[in-house]
């Protein structure tokens, strides 16, 4: 693709909310309370924050200059940032990543439509007398209607792609993200006037660190990789797209800490509920699925609220998923000179069939397992544990050993245009070559 051809966010404002966008998701939502609630609550949330500042930002950084400077998705980046070399395997390691995430991803994003049919149907009413966690097992291991609601997310999800980045990515973002923010606010402060609602922030905020293992780190680590969108092209493609002219640590910093606040006002959203109806904080995936309509159907306005927060919870998973396929798309469009409406199309095609794979592996007694895990749930693992770690550390070694220093630096400072103090330019330089690189590999090995 001409450089010429290369349409990319519109404004500073777009960028910064299409990368949110990626970053807030079903991640901060779905998967953050429940891990949190698998984790030990307050520990698992500082380590958490620890890592996102050491380990996640840089990689972001990386990311964003690998995209940016190399002016072309993950592989075509690599590629053109070091020909001839082995380098462009990194990229192609983010269009597996991407295609194990988008398979699980489009069978979530179905349920929040199933779920936000049903309370729209008065299914999560007050008094309506029903038993959740049954619903939701029949549901997700049904044959038919999980799919035709992955295909509905799938296709939602194909039309803003295949408008294109500014028509389409970005200004869905630009519109959603500010709505997003509104509605989890008025769940927050839904949930704070619950009786007894102290008790899941105590859980939340108390750090009990005699329940932090070596898989705490991994899945602490992993959750953040996840949550910030990284170690899978991502970021190098929405890079691809920045203005030169941008500041890459305002995008990095701006990102991560609406993506770490947005996970932390999921989470006090939902644990003081949890709590509060003497449920368990460990549910797993179904924490929200389960627990939550259990949760609407005992509390006054309860359908309100549960049509915001699925509302919330599909909003999220779009303007995530729309990044996930956009890494494909253009993958597709650069290395095959397809065009926009072809990619998608092949995409729309991959989606179906693996997700159609991982939702069936979900029923009782299927054959699609491996080592005791369904598929829905080894993609998931598989891809945020390893994949996207491996992803993250070749990231940081790249730009941290393989580019020059000068280019580095000229990429954060946007040649100058940008000011960024020395130090922080040092700070982060040190912590992509040395601190992340090590931090990430002394958890892969532990
Ligand atoms: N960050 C998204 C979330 O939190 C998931 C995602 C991962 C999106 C990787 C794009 C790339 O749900």
């Amino acid at each position: 693709m001409k450089e010429s051809d290369r349409s990319g966010f519109g404004s500073r404002f777009g960028a910064i909310l299409a990368m949110v966008g990626s970053a807030v998701g079903l991640g901060n939502i779905w998967r953050f309370p429940y891990l949190v609630g698998e984790n030990g609550g307050g520990a698992f949330i500082l380590i958490y924050i620890v890592f996102s500042i050491l380990i996640s930002l840089p990689v972001f950084c990386a990311e964003v200059i690998i995209g940016r400077r190399g002016r072309a998705s993950a592989v075509g980046a690599f590629r053109n940032l070091a020909p001839g070399s082995k380098w462009h395997l990194a990229g192609y390691l983010s269009i597996l990543a991407v295609f194990l995430i988008l398979s699980f991803y489009s069978v979530v994003g179905g349920w929040s439509i199933k779920y936000l049919v049903d309370s729209a149907m008065l299914k999560f009413s007050a008094g309506a007398d029903a038993d959740f966690s049954e619903l939701f097992s029949s549901f997700s291991t049904a044959t038919w209607s999980p799919l035709i609601y992955m295909l509905v997310f799938i296709l939602i999800n194909s039309a803003v792609v295949i408008l294109g980045v500014k028509n389409g990515i970005e200004r869905f973002s630009k519109w959603m993200m500010p709505l997003l923010f509104l509605l989890i606010l008025i769940l927050v402060v839904r949930s704070a006037c619950l009786p007894g609602a102290g008790v899941g922030y105590n859980y939340l905020f108390h750090a009990d660190f005699t329940k932090i293992n070596s898989d705490t780190l991994m899945a602490a680590l992993g959750q953040s990789f996840f949550s910030m969108s990284l170690g899978m092209g991502a970021m190098i493609i929405y890079g691809s797209y920045v203005s030169r002219k941008d500041s890459i640590a305002s995008h990095a910093v701006v990102t991560l800490s609406l993506d770490t606040l947005f996970a932390i006002l999921a989470a006090c959203a939902i644990m003081p509920a949890v709590f509060s109806f003497g449920l368990q904080p460990n549910q797993g995936p179904g924490l929200v699925f389960v627990t939550l309509p259990y949760l609407f159907s005992n509390m006054p306005l309860g359908t309100i609220v549960a049509i915001f927060f699925f509302i919330s919870l599909l909003l999220a998973a779009i303007s995530s998923a729309i990044s996930l396929l956009e890494v494909m798309t253009s993958f597709l469009i650069e290395e095959f000179h397809l065009s926009r409406r072809q990619a998608v199309t092949i995409c729309i095609a991959i989606q179906v069939v693996f997700g159609t794979l991982c939702s069936f592996s979900l029923q009782a007694g299927s054959p699609l397992k491996l080592a005791g895990l369904s598929l829905f749930d080894l993609f998931d693992k598989v891809s945020s544990d390893y994949v996207m770690t491996i992803g993250a550390l070749l990231t940081v070694i790249f730009v941290g050993w393989k580019i020059k220093r000068s280019d580095y630096l000229d990429e954060m400072t946007s040649g100058g245009a940008v000011h960024l103090p020395r130090w922080a330019a040092e700070v982060i330089y040190w912590l992509i070559k040395v601190v992340a690189p090590l931090a990430i590999l002394a958890i892969l090995i532990l």
